[in-house]
């Protein structure tokens, strides 16, 4: 299928042409996203393929449509960022990659809670400067704690599990239960006791309109002081300015983020000599006790292998006529 794939880095262009092997889609690389002022550059394509932050409104899937496109092939799981209404209305078949590494995410979302933890960033930087100092840098036992899994589907499932590894105490919310994580030894509970017992809290929800800002002021100020927050989902399950309200006030303890609500302009991009122009993302960077990373717990040799093979047999199963069983329906 002819397909203009935006958002492109090195690594997308270097797995989809390793698994176009016989040249079976006519792909075109760009680097920009796509969005309603590059939308033009899809004239003549039947497809596109885009990640989390392209963004296919209204305005955009009607020029889609104006252009010949018949087909937007997401490489990611999550879908908040095409309207799926107006796809359907104008006849546009949305594909996705459902399920790519959820272990990658998972064991991001730890990386992140153990680094925070025990400051291996600051102490790697230490070592460098030969400044052999253990002065702030402890830690507490991750043993023992309660962590709160808000989500458990294909990823806040296997971070759970990862978690009962560590000896904690699971606790978590989600709108359907899975009995294997009940029998593992999760005990579901509903939000405000989640927020309330929690030490450790983990996103793993997608972003819908009713999880939009579900960490609030309101539910911030249900939770125990000092409480660490891990969000690899998406970054607007969090009210940023409210965050940064309890990072200063010490209520929250520490945050840790792969996303962020305004990431759409600075996530993926070297930004290292530009000035930045968000505040916020600048005044969380100033926090000692918070760590962001830039949208990378997918980011694995076996997940980008995934993300790519799967797009391309969507884009097979859709050229032949065939069902596709990664169709986003409404
Ligand atoms: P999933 O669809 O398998 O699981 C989502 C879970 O959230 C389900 O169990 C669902 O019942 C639950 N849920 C839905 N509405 C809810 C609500 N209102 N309150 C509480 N729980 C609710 O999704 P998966 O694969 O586990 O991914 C989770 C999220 O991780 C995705 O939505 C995506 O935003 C994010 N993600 C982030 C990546 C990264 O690189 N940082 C990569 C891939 C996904």
């Amino acid at each position: 299928m002819k397909t203009a794939v935006f958002s492109t880095k090195s690594y997308d262009r270097h797995y989809f042409n390793k698994f176009n092997t016989s040249s079976e889609h006519e792909l075109t690389f760009f680097e920009a996203p796509l969005n309603v002022d590059t939308v033009n550059l899809t004239v003549g394509y039947e497809a596109v393929c885009v990640f989390v932050n392209d963004n296919l409104n209204n305005e955009v899937i009607v020029e889609l449509v104006k252009n010949g496109v018949k087909v937007i092939a997401l490489r990611c799981a999550g879908f908040n960022n095409v309207d799926l209404e107006s796809a359907k209305v104008n006849g546009v078949t949305v594909v996705r990659v459902p399920s790519y590494s959820p272990q990658a995410v998972a064991e991001h979302a730890v990386a992140l809670i153990l680094t925070l933890n025990r400051k291996t960033h600051k102490a790697y930087n230490r070592i460098r400067e030969s400044n052999f100092s253990l002065e702030r840098l402890t830690g507490f036992d991750i043993y023992g704690k309660t962590v709160g899994v808000i989500g458990t589907g294909h990823i806040g499932m296997l971070f759970a599990k990862i978690m009962l590894g560590f000896g904690c105490n699971v606790i978590a919310y989600d709108i359907n239960k899975s009995n294997e994580l009940v029998l593992a030894g999760v005990e579901y509970t509903d939000l405000d006791d989640l927020f309330g017992r929690s030490d450790i809290i983990s996103l793993h929800c997608p972003l819908l309109p009713q999880t939009f800002h579900l960490i609030n002021e309101d539910s911030i100020n249900k939770m125990k002081d000092g409480v660490m927050l891990i969000n690899t989902s998406r970054g607007a399950l969090i009210d940023t300015s409210n965050a940064i309200t309890a990072l200063k006030s010490g209520k929250l303890g520490y945050l840790g983020i792969d996303v962020y609500e305004q990431e759409e302009k600075l996530f993926f991009k070297d930004l290292s000599e530009k000035i930045i122009q968000d505040d916020d993302i600048s005044r969380l960077m100033t926090f000692p006790n918070v760590l962001i990373t830039a949208h990378q717990g997918f980011f694995t040799r076996e997940a980008l292998e995934e993300i790519s093979k799967t797009t391309l047999s969507n884009l097979s199963d859709l050229e032949k006529g065939d069902k596709c069983q990664n169709e986003v329906k409404i």
